[in-house]
């Protein structure tokens, strides 16, 4: 059985970025299982599927295969044995994760994968119900938020630094769309696990972050 760290929380609270500096500082694997969520909803995305219709989503689930490998230590997600890391971040592709999460079909899909790898190796995961759902049973929770204008602010930053226009507004309406849809969901919504840590990282710096998170790892 690996050593498992598990990190929940909503869109734009920095996990992805912290768990890849945890793992790096701890020598785990970074399991970023959004980006399975984000590979799935490509496939539906080059099917021409709509979330909304639950029975497509579903049947278009039997043939797709997603999996995961390493380069360079970074995760690479294929699609169906097609690398697809680099069409995975981007809102369309975002967004159709967030609805089509919703389904039963597509989360039993990803668990076994997300299950297999924690149960192998030394991982920090990152998701909305790894510590709730995926796995009960790690060795560190952490749920780590931040406000919606901060975490629209980091955003609409990032966005900017690559040169997209952008309205800050518009990104804190759809950040707050996607929690809503994330936390009250059927199956497996995000919530922070009884015996999770909450970290606020509105006022904290990344380090402090990573820090933190650090002091309650092996
Ligand atoms: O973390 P992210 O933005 O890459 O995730 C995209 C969507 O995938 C997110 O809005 C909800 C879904 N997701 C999920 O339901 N469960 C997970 N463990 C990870 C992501």
């Amino acid at each position: 059985m690996g050593y498992n760290v598990a990190v929940d929380g909503p869109a734009g609270a920095g996990k992805s970025t912290i768990a890849k500096l945890v793992a790096k500082e701890k020598g785990y694997i970074y399991v970023d299982t959004g980006a399975m969520y984000r590979g799935l909803a490509i496939h539906f995305l080059k099917k021409g599927v709509s979330p909304d219709d639950r029975k497509a989503v579903a049947d278009a689930c039997k043939d797709a295969e997603v999996t995961i490998g390493y380069e360079d230590g970074i995760q690479q997600v294929y699609l169906n044995g097609e690398n697809i890391t680099a069409m995975l971040r981007t809102e369309e592709v975002g967004n159709m994760a967030s609805k089509t999460s919703v389904i039963p079909e597509v989360r039993e899909k990803l668990l076994e994968l997300q299950r297999s790898l924690a149960a192998e190796k030394d991982v920090i995961m990152d998701g909305r119900d790894i510590g709730t759902n995926i796995l009960p049973g790690a060795d560190v929770k952490i749920y780590l938020t931040a406000s919606v204008m901060t975490r629209a602010k980091r955003r609409y930053d990032e966005l900017r630094a690559k040169g997209v226009k952008c309205d800050l507004d518009a990104i804190a309406r759809d950040i707050e769309e996607r929690d809503h849809r994330d936390m009250t969901r059927e199956i497996a919504p995000l919530k922070q696990a009884e015996d999770a840590v909450l970290i606020d990282s509105s006022n904290m710096t990344i380090p402090e972050v990573v820090e933190k998170i650090c002091s309650y790892c092996r």
